[in-house]
């Protein structure tokens, strides 16, 4: 059951995509284009003594072969959007497992991975740190413009003289995005000038980074991304094989295409770091937070940075007078981790939400209303929240779920000789915006086209951006259309941070009233015109036509005044920036979560049953794409709970589950019914759409509710994630 804000409009691009008529990146045919495939490293770190290219390049059809000997000379440090640093074939040194050493291109994909297997490399291993527990760790006090270190108060003394506490360590792993479409890029140069299909989240970002890594200026650089089926975080940046690709095609003078196998995305596109978190909360007798402690460790490469956030969001949904909160990293001889679906809070949650359900059985509270006691008006910073609908969330999911239901004693539900237990977690995650542009036009024949260069990642932002642009120009959707994913276009920032809807809404928004006012400008002095002499807000805008707020018959088409003036368009541009209401408001989404599980008590086999999750995330646009999203995080959340898991084996580096026969996500069998619900909200500081973004807090605190059902059904903790028969059997016994 859910409730109706926004329309269930259908997916403006649900035909393209079930007919195949979408173009993904690696479905476009250039004349002469040639197929590369990587070579990846065998060794975790270490140096190459040689490689022996010569059966590969001797195979039939091989165009050539190249490895850090013979490839062009580029910056791998280039700074630009997503700031990896790139192994791009510039050196001998191997830096972590599946680090790319070469790239064989030939005039087909089949011959190209034949020759790759010919390709033989020659190491001297190096030493390797493989476990985090073994790192050198350092901290890191702020990263990318956020605090990651904060002390308030007094957090130990607090913790110690709490009326009641729990101090317990929870661990996540490491986890690989795997979107359906794997990574591809495709490369052309025409003289200098760069041109590039690749599976992005970001034209402009994948453009910056590119432009730097060549040297070029980013005019030279054009980046496409029309369609793509997936990037969770791994397509926010450019990875080695997008430069290698571009390398490739200088260097044989044809456009090259490279296209990433399943086992090749567990290498070099970024993953989830695993962490270990330490989470203490001390309580007063009826509950409330005294202090709050969320200590978090989590890995890096050694050649570059990226901090999982972890201790973020109890600062959002717990704001105690006493709070302490740490991150340091550990280097470890591996790829650099990433973004990954609400990086920071998808794995804090876990552990917040995992220590608030122990605090629960152990201040004999029940765990809905241990959340709502400690609901908050500020943040840790002091700025009130623009609008908090977290105990909106928890009512809406709870009663839909059936909470009242629920005996609060763990091991004492069942369902016939299955083991019933229901687990409840809450999530939070920022409302962020960064500038975007648009550009808006209405034709002489009444249809409308607007643009901006944002990425479609499979959320629905081409058909939320076709509602918005016809919603604010006042034509019909029918007639409306939206581009995307392409840098000719303009700007826009990454599908990333649940940041596109709220950047380019308002950028559409602000291009629309610019056309409007064109228009208003043309019939200025039309006599002709009943809008002569009109100002902007008197007017309202439909059908085609714009007309007198509460007097639709004063007004006349678009068609109209262009066919009297003699034009063929009107067009209108904006470029919105931030305003500085972060500064001013705390603007997070909520969500609350229900988990209903059943386990087998003597396989220790866990299934979720039923699912409920409410999410209050400003003003939804479309019913029905926002409750994919919901579903797709709860999916997501399931598989971080109880299968997501990259093994790595600890004495050589190596991934050991790079495929997905090994690396288990959710197939159907193991999702149950999702309750979806939107929990109406008007925030009127966000921005001007009133939208949140709700791609990421979907998955916040899914794992947890899981987890926290498991020990409702065995009184059994399980702290390490994911929750497998092995570690439920074992900790059970
Ligand atoms: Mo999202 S993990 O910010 O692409």
């Amino acid at each position: 059951m859910s409730s109706l804000i926004g329309p269930a409009v259908d997916r403006v691009d649900g035909r393209l995509k079930v007919t195949g008529a979408a173009k993904y990146s690696a479905e476009y045919a250039l004349p002469g284009m040639a197929y590369g495939v990587l070579v990846l490293s065998t060794i975790p770190s270490g140096r190459i003594l040689g490689i022996d290219t010569s059966a590969a390049r001797a195979a039939d059809g091989v165009i050539g072969v190249l490895t850090h000997e013979n490839a062009p000379r580029v910056d791998p440090r280039g700074k630009g959007g997503g700031d990896r640093t790139l192994p791009v074939l510039q050196d001998d040194l191997v830096r972590y497992d599946r680090q790319p050493v070469a790239l064989v291109v030939a005039d087909t994909f089949e011959r190209a991975t034949d020759a790759a297997s010919l390709v033989r490399v020659r190491y001297a291993r190096g030493p390797a740190t493989t476990r985090l527990a073994d790192a050198q760790l350092y901290t890191v006090p702020n990263d990318m413009g956020r605090v990651l270190d904060l002390r308030a108060g007094d957090p130990e003394g607090a913790l110690a003289r709490a009326h009641v506490a729990v101090d317990h360590t929870y661990t996540t792993p490491i986890e690989h995005h795997n979107p359906m479409e794997p990574h591809a890029t495709i490369a052309r140069w025409d003289g200098d000038k760069l041109t590039v299909y690749e599976s992005s989240q970001g034209v402009f970002t994948g453009r910056a980074k590119l432009a730097a890594v060549f040297g070029l200026p980013p005019s030279d650089v054009r980046v496409i991304a029309r369609f793509v089926g997936g990037g969770f975080g791994s397509k926010g940046s450019i990875w080695p094989h997008a430069v290698i690709a571009a390398m490739a095609a200088k260097q044989f003078g044809r456009p090259v295409k490279v296209v990433l196998s399943r086992p090749q995305m567990f290498g070099s596109v970024g993953y989830r770091s695993q962490t270990i978190q330490r989470v203490a909360l001390g309580a007063n007798a009826d509950g409330t937070l005294t202090s709050l402690i969320h200590q978090t460790t989590s890995q890096t490469s050694t050649f570059d940075q990226f901090v999982e956030p972890s201790g973020l969001l109890s600062a959002v949904l717990y704001p105690p007078p006493n709070l302490l909160m740490t991150h340091r990293l550990g280097r470890l001889n591996a790829a650099t981790p990433t973004f990954t679906r609400a990086p920071g809070e998808s794995s804090g949650s876990f552990a917040l939400e995992s220590a608030m359900d122990e605090l629960a059985y152990a201040a004999r509270i029940d765990p809905v209303e241990l959340r709502l006691r400690n609901d908050a008006t500020h943040d840790a910073e002091g700025r009130p929240f623009s609008s908090r609908s977290l105990r909106a969330c928890l009512h809406a999911a709870g009663d839909a779920f059936g909470w009242e239901r629920r005996n609060p004693q763990p091991r004492s539900m069942r369902a016939g000789r299955m083991l019933l237990g229901m687990g409840v977690a809450v999530g939070s995650y920022p409302a962020n915006r960064s500038p975007a542009s648009a550009r808006v036009r209405i034709d002489a024949d009444g249809s409308a086209l607007a643009q901006s260069g944002g990425a479609d990642i499979g959320t629905g932002a081409y058909t939320v951006f076709t509602q918005l642009a016809a919603e604010e120009l006042g034509v019909p959707l029918e007639r409306t259309r939206f581009e995307l994913g392409d840098t000719r276009l303009p700007n826009a920032p990454n599908a990333g941070g649940s940041r596109l809807t709220a950047s380019v809404g308002s950028a559409v928004k602000l291009a629309a009233r610019d056309l409007r006012a064109k228009v208003l400008t043309l019939v200025a002095n039309d006599v002709a015109s009943p809008l002569r002499g009109a100002s902007l807000d008197a007017l309202d805008a439909r059908g085609g036509r714009l007309f007198f707020k509460g007097d639709p018959d004063r007004g006349e088409s678009y068609v109209a005044i262009l066919r009297r003036h003699r034009l063929g368009a009107v067009e209108g541009t904006s470029d919105a920036a931030a305003d500085d209401a972060a500064k001013r408001w705390a603007m997070h989404s909520f969500a609350a979560h229900f988990a209903e599980v059943q386990v087998d008590p003597d396989l220790g086999t866990v299934r979720v049953t039923r699912f409920a999750s409410a999410i209050a995330g400003g003003r939804i646009l479309n019913q029905k794409t926002g409750t994919s999203q919901i579903y797709g995080g709860v999916v997501m959340g399931i598989g971080m709970a109880l299968l997501e898991h990259t093994r790595v084996d600890e004495r050589n580096g190596r991934i050991m589950s790079a495929n997905l026969a090994e690396y288990l996500v959710p197939v159907h069998a193991d999702i149950p019914e999702i309750t979806a619900i939107f929990v109406p909200e008007e925030d009127p500081y966000v921005n001007a759409v009133g939208v949140k973004g709700i791609g990421e807090i979907v998955i916040v605190g899914v794992a947890a509710a899981v987890a926290n059902a498991v020990y409702h059904a065995t009184g059994t903790r399980v702290r390490d994630l994911p929750i497998t028969p092995e570690r439920l059997l074992a900790s059970a016994s």
